[in-house]
């Protein structure tokens, strides 16, 4: 199984920000989405997960898709404790409505907050967690439901580089568990490395380079080489960002 798009389209007051993006995400696999801040990446993570339309092209789920979305800040309701904030999908989504019991719902809160490492953690607030657990309580509740689709919104930027490795090594954990296709938009070759199988990178509203991490890393494309050594100099240019 896996998530397949192709040949998406999305216009902005007539700016094309995606421009016939096709890909595949196998489950099992993480692709990152590199890129320039405004090139479209959180765009193409919103089409996905459902919460804006596509213009044109087509998205082929997994059979019995359930996407979860983690963003760059962990959005916990602060006025809840860490138990009613991950049990929060599943009391208030329609479609979770009443399908399980108080008993299940508070098995499914402990199993979930285990697999993130955070065990027993159920009666405090959002405001007694650093800033690692905090992200750590947001990725369970994104996966309280099972999904299997992942999208991960810039899941390490602003941790200290201790916490960002750590997160890193839950989005493979939580991969592998869930057998998840997933898609992580980062800035960061640390989680590129760490946490990612493919990569493309968009630029101008077109991928500017597809392939496997060992490809951008170490391979002949202007684009990833300007990417990995951060230069100034090369293909993309700064100023059109
Ligand atoms: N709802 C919207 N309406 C109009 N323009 C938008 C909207 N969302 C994003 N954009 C524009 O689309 C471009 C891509 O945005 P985004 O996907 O957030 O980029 P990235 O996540 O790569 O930084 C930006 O120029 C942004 O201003
Ligand atoms: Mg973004």
């Amino acid at each position: 199984m896996s998530l397949e798009i192709k040949n998406l389209v999305k216009t902005f007051d007539g700016r094309k920000i995606l421009n016939n993006i096709s890909l595949k995400v196998e489950n099992g696999q993480t692709l990152g989405v590199v890129g320039f801040s405004g090139s479209g990446k959180s765009t193409l993570l919103k089409i996905i997960s459902g919460i804006l339309y596509e213009d044109s092209g087509e998205i082929i789920y997994p059979n019995n898709s359930e996407i979860a979305m983690a963003f760059q800040y962990s959005a916990l309701f602060d006025f809840l404790n860490v138990y009613d904030n991950i049990a929060f999908p599943l009391v208030e989504r329609k479609e979770f409505r009443g399908k399980y019991s108080k008993e299940e719902i508070s098995k499914m809160v402990a199993e979930k907050l285990k697999l993130v490492g955070l065990e027993g953690i159920e009666e405090k607030f959002p405001s007694e967690l650093s800033g690692g657990m905090q992200k750590r309580v947001g990725f369970a509740r994104a996966i309280v439901t099972n999904p299997n689709i992942i999208l991960y919104d810039e899941p390490t930027a602003g941790l200290d580089p201790v916490t960002s490795t750590m997160i890193e090594d839950y989005i493979v954990h939580l991969k592998k568990e869930l057998n998840a296709a997933c898609i992580v938009v980062t800035h960061q070759l640390s989680t590129i490395k760490r946490a990612v199988d493919n990569v493309i990178m968009l630029y101008q509203g077109n991928i500017v380079f597809q392939g496997s991490v060992q490809d951008l890393l170490y391979g002949s494309n202007e684009y990833a080489k300007q990417f990995v050594s951060a230069s100034i100099q090369g293909p993309m240019n700064i100023a059109t960002k």
